[in-house]
């Protein structure tokens, strides 16, 4: 399969909206409805008020189905937990700028362990806390809701961020990709397109559809 640029609109149901009581059907049924990538969040209970699963899961979904893993760090220690998630076969990790880590070191390490880096900013951080650490990431992601829990509404002033690090991948001939997520569906997926990002990710639109694909594709054409 040929890589997606961050010209190509990449749709990633996360698996938080799916029923964890079969997460390998879940999983195929996103592959089956059109799924680009599968959004993992793991959540501590510490970074957010959440407590979502852990490598074991990851593995399972690695194991068990062949499609690109694109998890998603919401805890405190993402350095110390990393190699887990690289041995789980996470293929993309991205962590969060507010975390308790050395945020520079942290991406170099995901590099050198073979894994595409993300670099995640909560809503109320400023495009500017990216700046530093542009040239060592994949894919910028823009949370569009307060992480810790699927099903809230996204918020729209998070857009003219958006505008900002698209412009700034332009200035700098970056091609990190730009990901949103958090009330995605195929409405807020056409501002955000249109804002400069490229990476949908789309829990209870996707999962929780009476017709997955049919959500999904319209994520894809919005
Ligand atoms: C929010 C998570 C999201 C969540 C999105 O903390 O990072 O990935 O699953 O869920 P929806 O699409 O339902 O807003
Ligand atoms: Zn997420």
């Amino acid at each position: 399969m040929i890589p997606p640029t961050c010209r190509d609109r990449v749709i990633a149901p996360s698996l938080l909206a799916a029923d964890f009581s079969k997460i390998r059907e879940e999983t195929s049924r996103a592959i089956h409805a059109g799924a680009d990538w599968m959004h993992l969040d793991v959540m501590d209970g510490h970074f957010v008020d959440n407590i979502s699963f852990g490598p074991a899961v990851v593995q399972a979904v690695h194991e068990t189905n062949d499609i690109f893993l694109d998890v998603h760090l919401m805890i405190t220690r993402p350095d110390h937990y990393l190699p887990r998630f690289v041995a789980a076969g996470a293929d993309l990790m991205t962590v969060h700028v507010e975390a308790d880590h050395d945020v520079a070191e942290t991406l170099r390490r995901i590099r050198e362990a073979g894994c595409k880096a993300g670099l995640a900013l909560n809503p109320a951080t400023p495009a500017e806390a990216a700046l530093p650490y542009l040239e060592q990431i994949d894919l910028l992601l823009c949370m569009t809701v307060v992480p810790g829990f699927g099903g809230q509404a996204f918020m729209g002033e998070v857009l003219p961020k958006i505008e900002t690090v698209a412009r700034w991948r332009e200035e700098r001939g970056l091609s990190y990709h730009i990901e949103v997520d958090g009330g995605i569906d195929a409405a807020t997926a056409g501002l955000c397109a249109k804002a400069g990002a490229n990476v949908m990710v789309a829990g209870s639109s996707t999962f929780r559809a009476p017709d997955m694909a049919a959500a999904v594709k319209a994520i894809r054409d919005a």
